[in-house]
């Protein structure tokens, strides 16, 4: 690879992608992929921490793939891989495992979050989930990791244990920073407008899933919660619904907030609700049937994720032979 900055993201092959991964990342990746290496990784290991149907989990990982490519991400210009097939994730996992240490990892957000949530299977892997996380930016020497809110923790354990580790080492591992976009929607949850729109959350009429059909996103735009006043006006904070769905058709149709106010002056919320739905059905048919397309072309999709692996292999292997030598593990002949 050149000397381009390198950029790593990994996204888990569980629920589907919504229409807040498409306008608030997605979107953005497709010009980054000129200016950076870009590695984007199917994180099946991390799905593992909670139970998965395995038929499903198989599917979910190949979709999410097509999705991927659909949405406009080249497999050439990024690297697209499942983590799985690179094995040094779990090596690395290991290895950073007994440089991280359990008080910090108790002191996780996420985990407590979610061994309230699986109260009934607390395993160790939810526990070193970020060790995980951390092994699969450190291999690659990423720069820059493009992170949500909830997932800067994690980012931060990361660096913590890099810096640990090189302390100790010498300048192995590259210091990764967040990395924030320049722009991007933040795109709420059509139910409750302060939340963020997320894949997991139990009441599916809170996102639109990159997959569904238009007569159910017609629907669920329909069902979007407003509020009285019945005019389409910006207000984030009075008017949390109504912002936004405007956000997500300025997103989309690239018309500022003013216009889409004169556009709907006089008319009420069910004809903005249907334009938006219209809108937004219209740009993921396309995305739709390139999915679908690739979904029926096993061996197209089987290349990609074999090319992925390879190249991530490739990547990754250096800094996994270094931590190695510098630990003093004897070399394999
Ligand atoms: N934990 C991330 C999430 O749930 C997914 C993830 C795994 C990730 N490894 C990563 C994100 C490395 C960025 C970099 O969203």
């Amino acid at each position: 690879m050149s000397q381009k900055k390198i950029i790593f993201s990994g996204v888990q092959p569980s629920g589907n992608l919504t229409l807040g991964n498409y306008l608030g990342a997605i979107l953005n990746w497709i010009p980054l992929q000129e200016e950076y290496n870009c590695i984007y990784s199917i994180v099946d290991l991390h799905a593992l921490t909670v139970r998965q149907v395995p038929a499903e989990l198989r599917k979910k990982t190949r979709s999410l793939l097509a999705l991927y490519i659909a949405c406009g991400l080249d497999p050439e210009k990024n690297v697209l891989f499942v983590q799985s097939h690179n094995s040094a994730h779990a090596e690395l996992a290991w290895i950073l495992n007994c440089f991280t240490y359990t008080g910090e990892l108790s002191r996780m957000t996420q985990f407590k979050e979610k061994a309230q949530k699986h109260a009934d299977n607390i395993n160790a892997g939810l526990f070193t989930y970020p060790v995980l996380m951390a092994a699969d930016i450190l291999l690659y020497q990423a720069d820059l990791v493009p992170v949500g809110e909830d997932q800067k923790q994690h980012l931060e354990i990361t660096r913590d244990i890099a810096q640990r580790f090189n302390n100790i080492y010498g300048d192995v591992f590259t210091i990764p920073e967040p990395y924030i976009p320049k722009v991007g929607a933040r795109i709420m949850s059509l139910q409750n407008p302060e939340k963020k729109m997320s894949k997991s959350d139990e009441n599916p009429n809170s996102y639109i899933s990159l997959l569904d059909k238009p007569d159910v996103i017609m629907s669920k735009f329909r069902r979007a919660v407003t509020d009285s006043e019945a005019i389409v006006r910006y207000d984030e904070e009075n008017k949390p619904g109504i912002s936004n769905l405007m956000s997500i058709y300025s997103s989309i149709t690239g018309k500022s907030y003013g216009d889409i106010e004169k556009e709907f002056e006089g008319l009420g919320y069910g004809d903005f609700k249907t334009a938006v739905g219209q809108t937004v059905a219209e740009t993921l048919r396309p995305i739709q049937e390139k999915h679908d397309q690739l979904m029926s072309d096993k061996a197209y999709l089987d290349n990609i994720m074999k090319d992925g692996a390879q190249r991530a292999e490739g990547l990754s292997y250096r800094t996994l032979r270094k931590v190695y030598k510098k630990l003093g593990l004897v070399p394999r002949s």
